[in-house]
């Protein structure tokens, strides 16, 4: 047996016994759905500059720019279905006792593929915010009716109902995070280049906290020596031969 399958088969254990899951999901799980990642060769962040697209100051500088950027790449999640990754993690929800899925991704495409409790740390991309009153929508237009939108409420602007660089993750929000790492049994940690807070450091929180932790990713990335198991590979062939029914936890 290989080394990957070993790692494989270590992890599948680990799993098949833990009564409380946590998985962290980062732009990779997206990947094999045909959604650009943000670093790497054909990251976004090589053909974009995030501080003109994904800031506040960038967004009142020109709000209708961020919104032409916004509108591309709802386009592109618009075209995206979950891939064999994103189902593995909804069939690993259904047959554990306590689930929770953390993650970095604003596509929604966790939702589509049947998870239910999912914590959007970065907010999500189907959602408009006034600018003023604070109003959440859903918007699923593609193309929207204007640019940028107003709020249905007050006429304000309406925002992307995400979380840009300079700006502060809600606390509720942490909190569930935070409470999910210290009731769990294992820790998944897949598809993030881990250099983005607070996410980066909530697989050295569930370390320091004695959870065991297994990363999936490409390659290596900084925090992959702090973990029990990192299995290098595509999330989307790796994630489905992690998932069992036999649960030796009852
Ligand atoms: N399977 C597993 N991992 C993959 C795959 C795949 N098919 N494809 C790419 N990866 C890995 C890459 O090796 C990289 O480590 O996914 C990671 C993607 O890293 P980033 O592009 O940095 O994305 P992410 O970690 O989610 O970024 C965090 O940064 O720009 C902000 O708000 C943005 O939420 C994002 C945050």
């Amino acid at each position: 047996m290989d080394e990957l399958a070993e790692k494989i088969a270590d992890a599948r254990d680990r799993l098949a016994g833990a009564a409380s899951i946590i998985v962290l999901t980062g732009a990779g799980i997206s990947a094999e759905s045909g959604i650009p990642t943000f670093r790497g060769q054909e990251g976004l962040w090589q053909s974009f500059r995030p501080e003109e697209l994904a800031t506040p100051d960038a967004f009142w500088n020109d709000p209708k720019l961020v919104w032409e950027w916004y509108e591309w790449r709802r386009n592109i999640v618009k075209q995206a279905k979950p891939n064999p990754g994103h189902y593995a993690l909804a069939e690993l929800e259904a047959e554990t006792h306590n689930f929770t899925l953390i993650t970095q991704n604003i596509d929604g495409l966790h939702q589509i593929s049947g998870n239910r409790n999912i914590v959007e740390i970065h907010g999500n991309l189907w959602q408009v915010r006034c600018t003023k009153c604070g109003d959440i929508v859903e918007n699923h237009d593609v193309p929207m009716a204007e640019l940028p939108p107003r709020c249905q409420k007050c006429g304000e602007i309406g925002r992307p109902n995400v979380v840009w660089f300079n700006e502060v993750i809600p606390m509720d929000v942490i909190d569930r995070s935070l409470k999910a790492i210290e009731e769990c049994d294992v820790m998944l940690i897949i598809g993030t280049s881990g250099i983005v807070e607070p996410a980066a450091s909530m697989g050295l929180v569930a370390k320091q906290t004695g959870k065991c932790v297994i990363e999936i990713n490409l390659e290596m990335t900084p925090s992959s020596p702090l973990y029990d198991l990192t299995l290098l590979g595509k999330s989307g062939e790796i994630l489905p031969l992690l998932y069992t029914t036999e649960r030796t936890y009852s």
